[in-house]
């Protein structure tokens, strides 16, 4: 096992429900551990930026709408296999589809409104965390 990285967000419709520390919780309680944490009110040009890979999707510019719409927390985690053991915590994309005990299970209101993004590869998850963060704010 390698010891890795990676991107989390969680998204306005769980900061505007208060769930961040019940999300953190799972997150934790997984064996993660939240090496830097900041909330922060994406711009558009951010959140276009974020996530222009999805910028021929037919639901990109509600997403982009949407993660606007309030604040956001974004967190690096690190642990052994971290890019794919907090897929494991997130659960699927779509809520419908998420496995029991997962945060988007638990919390999330649609395939929109999931409560969490996480990188899902580390390639993409080095490039997020340098997206938000300064190698000085990464702590373990
Ligand atoms: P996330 O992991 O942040 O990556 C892209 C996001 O697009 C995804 O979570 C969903 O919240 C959002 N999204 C909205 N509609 C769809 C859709 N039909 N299929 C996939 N992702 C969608």
């Amino acid at each position: 096992m390698s010891v890795e990285r990676t991107l989390s967000i969680i998204k306005p419709d769980a900061t505007k429900r208060n769930l961040t520390g019940l999300i953190n919780a799972k997150i934790e309680n997984a064996g993660l551990k939240i090496i830097a944490q900041k909330r922060l009110q994406l711009t558009r040009s951010m959140a276009e930026t974020f996530y222009e890979i999805h910028k021929e999707r037919p639901f990109f510019n509600d997403l982009v709408d949407f993660m606007i719409s309030g604040a956001v927390v974004v967190q690096v985690l690190e642990g052994d296999n971290a890019v794919k053991l907090n897929r494991d915590v997130m659960g699927s994309t779509n809520p419908d589809d998420a496995e029991e005990g997962t945060i988007r299970k638990e919390f999330a209101e649609s395939i929109e409104a999931n409560s969490v993004h996480g990188s899902d590869s580390l390639e993409n998850a080095q490039n997020e965390i340098s997206f938000f963060f300064a190698n000085i704010e990464l702590v373990n």
